[in-house]
């Protein structure tokens, strides 16, 4: 059956691009109401299908998964991860996933929990002493520090922070330099001659040698480290015995670190802006975070499944700023989606923001309500109709890890302060690779324990 496409060409070629890939989130929206949720555009001189309809997505990412690629923009991330589990393709990213899979075994999450138990005591003390009673600081730039301390003592167990400080700051600059090319793909070539290049390519050689030193170095020691480093070191190709090489450990942990950091960080600023902004909310779950943690600093791993209400925060924030908000595919061969013919080499747009603001499967979408994702009240098809991480073979490797680590940090913060909007402030997401906000988020932060004078 060949349907005939409903098509998007308003506002002449270079307004809509621009429209397209500086507004994304604007644009899917109020497409969704005046064109529809699956329809083509000419993009960059492409096919582009933009959908948030479900059903489609569910083709791509899962019926007919086999027959899809990641789309092109992800090349540009293959500069600084190389072919790691987010950017390879076909038999090699069957046999990676395969390998790196026992890493996120609920046992090996126990490990790196008690990891994260740490970081984030020494984290909340530190915060505490820096703000005193109270003070402003910037969630989003907070989020960032903590997720980044977590992330680098769960890939590599370095407890230098001086290290950790330059191997953030170096991933950090390489991926800027990335999402600015992904971003400007008509500037690329100035970056030959205004050194921008020179320097992402400085950055990435101190990132390899830094990386490959530890590596050899664990090779040497022979030591059994519970870090997400030694468990790669230690996966075995169940039918062939292989091991991982250097580079394929390079380009895991460096995959690892810049799929799990950002994201974990965004989804922690928008949910402390939402609760700053829904005090009921946040009392609610201050409440139950209270009756689990009693006179403990963290909650233990099997205390997490307690923290109900506190997933239905963490979730219903993700539904509304989903810190990967889009996902781009490219097809093999030419397909047919819910009864519209696609040619081959097409790029298919797939906006999970929007899926999840549609009121055609939200009541009231733009309402913060966690209560919708209490158990009894989920749909059965929402899995369908929410994907912060992903649906299919290509799901997010990471998710449990994610979600221990933001209910860690989230209860934590909302056992230790209260959270207070700076008035007038300019709040808006910006969506580069993931779902930030634009400037920042600044908060005044009350300290709910007295510090010892
Ligand atoms: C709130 C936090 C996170 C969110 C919202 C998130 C979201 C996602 C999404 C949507 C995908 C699928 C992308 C696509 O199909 O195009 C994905 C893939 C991936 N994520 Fe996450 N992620 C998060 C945290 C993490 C963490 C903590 C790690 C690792 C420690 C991680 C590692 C990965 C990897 C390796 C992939 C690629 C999987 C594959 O293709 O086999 N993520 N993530």
């Amino acid at each position: 059956m060949n349907k005939a496409i409903p098509k998007y060409t308003g506002e002449g070629f270079f307004k809509r691009n621009a429209a397209f890939f500086t507004d994304s989130l604007n644009f899917t929206m109020r497409n969704l109401k005046e064109v529809g949720d699956f329809y083509y555009s000419n993009m960059m001189m492409r096919n582009y299908y933009i959908t948030s309809n479900p059903e489609a997505i569910h083709h791509v990412l899962v019926t007919n998964h086999r027959n899809y690629i990641k789309s092109p923009a992800y090349q540009q991330l293959k500069m600084v991860i190389g072919n790691g589990l987010v950017t390879s393709e076909g038999e090699f990213w069957r046999k990676q996933r395969r390998l790196v899979q026992p890493a996120f075994y609920k046992k090996q999450l126990v490990e790196l929990y008690n990891v994260m138990q740490e970081e984030v005591q020494a984290y909340e003390t530190g915060l505490r002493n820096r703000i005193q009673k109270e003070g402003t600081v910037d969630l989003s730039v907070e989020m960032t520090k903590i997720t980044a301390d977590i992330v680098c003592r769960t890939l590599f167990t370095s407890d230098n922070s001086s290290d950790q400080q330059t191997l953030y700051q170096a991933i950090g600059a390489a991926q800027e330099f990335v999402v600015f090319c992904m971003q400007n793909p008509h500037l690329v070539p100035l970056t030959y001659i205004n050194g921008k290049r020179r320097k992402f390519y400085k950055n990435k050689a101190f990132l390899d040698q830094t990386i490959y030193a530890l590596i050899e170095e664990r090779r040497k020691s022979k030591q059994d480290i519970p870090d997400l480093l030694g468990m790669l070191m230690n996966v075995e190709d169940a039918d062939t015995g292989e091991v991982m090489s250097n580079q394929q450990l390079r380009d895991e942990v460096m995959t690892m670190y810049i799929a799990g950091q950002e994201t974990s960080a965004n989804a922690l600023s928008w949910t402390l802006y939402l609760l700053a902004k829904h005090p009921e909310v946040l009392e609610k779950m201050r409440a139950e975070v209270q009756l689990v943690l009693g006179n403990n600093r963290t909650p233990a791993f099997q205390e997490l499944m307690r923290l109900q209400y506190t997933r239905q925060v963490l979730e219903e924030s993700m539904r509304l700023y989903p810190p990967v908000w889009s996902m781009g595919r490219e097809n093999l061969e030419a397909d047919n989606i819910i009864g519209y013919d696609i040619p081959k080499g097409s790029i298919i747009f797939i906006s999970n923001y929007t899926l999840q603001r549609d009121p055609k499967y939200w009541e009231d979408p733009e309402k913060f309500d966690p209560d919708r994702f209490h158990l009894e009240r989920l749909k059965p098809l929402f899995r369908q109709h929410y994907l912060p991480f992903g649906a299919g073979p290509r799901m997010c490797i990471g998710k449990h890890f994610a979600m221990m680590e933001m209910q860690l940090i989230l209860s934590v913060l909302v056992n230790n302060f209260n959270f207070e909007l700076i008035q007038d402030q300019e709040i808006i997401p910006q969506a580069l690779v993931t779902l930030k906000p634009k400037f920042g988020i600044k908060m005044k932060l009350k300290s709910l324990v007295s510090v010892p004078a």
